[in-house]
């Protein structure tokens, strides 16, 4: 079986590593921060040095393209995104935007010739500090115009970020590219959860990847001195997002093992120890692998919004803010994963995902498959974020040889 080349592998990796490092190691690079857009420089002049055809599409993703001799034929795309969360880790997205680059030029390097195009994409915010899945699910033509008009992040940074880029929000849309002219999509990937190191298996394939809603709640009431304003006279905004908090985590440990709910960010207003907040904003990120789950805590999110601005006579309003579906991913795509890391010796097990992945968008057109690798401690979207590189250049093969072995899947009309 054809192997990458370790050492050109590495040698990217580390460079990349040091793009918006932080001075105790963690990796900054939210979506069009100055970290992100020096790592897709870099992604940038790696592809043209590999003498790769490179493209900014509308969503600003960014495109190594390696042609097949056939110019009709749909194209197999691998990837995943070079943003982090605030700081975050070096491997979540980065391992598989390397590996995507490093498939494309072991395949070119080989002489293969496959029926199909390939191109490596780093996609554009699938973090979500601005939207999520914003660039992968443009080009599957899964964006809608409200998620742009209204982005869980900050609107100025996406605006700003664009026009950066010589682009417009107003047009990334367009960036939707016609279903029959992707063969397939295959994304390599941290784990980020401790199933694989726990078991000491080193491939995991992706059953199916777990459905992401958010939204923001905001507790109104009123400013007041915080030392001389009674208890009883208080509207604190701040005692019904703490009562909201706590009463919505028990719910959903109570109510949906099989779900969770994050609370990321509480800001207060006007922010200060000595006054009574009059407003305070919680950003709420709920999951869940069915849409239904989804659809039935959406509905308890707002009863118990509902009652705790009530308990405390305060006013709320929800607004949510983009839903990523659940997904499942292609059983073909399975099939072929497994069978690849059988031929290369590699303990292998299929796993859901609770963590969002670029390869969500993809997997609602055409057919997808995710391949993680071990995550140790099971930690991840933090410095400490760390995968063994035996287990790096293993994933890189299986994604290599997975492309390779793309008649099996792939969707050629
Ligand atoms: C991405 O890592 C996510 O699941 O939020
Ligand atoms: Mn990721
Ligand atoms: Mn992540």
């Amino acid at each position: 079986m054809l192997s990458i080349n370790r050492e050109r592998f590495k040698e990217n990796f580390s460079a990349l590593a040091n793009i918006g490092v932080m001075r105790e190691g963690g990796i900054n690079r939210p979506t069009f921060s100055n970290g992100h857009f020096k790592a897709r420089e870099w992604f940038k002049q790696k592809t043209i040095d590999a003498g790769f055809k490179f493209k900014v599409d509308n969503a600003g993703n960014h495109i190594a393209r390696f042609n097949c001799p056939s110019s009709t034929s749909p194209v197999l795309i691998i990837g995943s995104h070079l943003d982090s969360v605030p700081n975050g880790g070096k491997y979540d997205g980065a391992l598989g935007v390397v590996a995507a680059l490093e498939v494309l030029q072991t395949v070119k390097d080989s002489g293969v010739i496959l029926p199909y195009h390939l191109e490596a994409i780093d996609f554009t915010d699938e973090e979500g500090t601005l939207v999520g899945l914003l660039g992968s699910s443009a080009v599957a033509g899964k964006l809608s115009e409200m998620e742009i008009a209204n982005p869980r992040g900050n609107q100025d940074v996406l605006v700003d970020g664009y026009t950066k880029l010589g682009l417009s929000p107003s047009t990334i849309l367009t960036s939707k590219r016609a279903p029959e002219s992707i063969a397939g999509y295959i994304e390599l990937h941290i784990e980020q959860g401790k199933i694989l190191y726990e078991e000491n298996i080193q491939v995991g394939i992706v059953t199916k990847i777990v459905g992401i809603n958010s939204c923001s709640v905001t507790f109104l009431g009123r400013a007041d001195h915080a030392g001389t304003t009674k208890m009883e006279d208080r509207l604190d905004a701040s005692q019904g997002a703490s009562s909201f908090g706590l009463t919505l985590f028990n719910r959903i440990k109570n109510n949906y093992p099989a779900c969770v709910v994050n609370i990321g960010k509480m800001v207060f207003h006007p922010g200060a120890f000595n006054i009574v907040p009059e407003k305070v904003v919680v950003s709420v990120e709920f999951r869940a692998p069915e849409s239904r789950q989804l659809d039935e805590i959406k509905f308890d999110l707002i009863t118990v919004a509902k009652e705790s601005a009530k308990a405390y006579n305060l006013k709320v309003e929800i607004n949510f803010l983009g839903k990523h579906p659940p997904v499942i991913m292609d059983p073909r795509v399975r099939s072929t994963i497994k069978r690849v890391a059988d031929s290369l010796g590699l303990k292998s097990r299929e796993m859901p995902s609770g963590a969002g992945h670029d390869s969500q968008s993809f997997a609602r057109i055409c057919p997808s498959g995710m391949i993680f690798i071990p995550s140790k401690g099971g930690i991840s979207h933090s410095p400490k974020e760390f995968s063994y590189w035996k287990d790096c250049v293993n994933g890189a093969n299986v994604l290599l040889n997975t492309v390779l072995q793309g008649a099996d899947y792939v969707q050629l009309y």
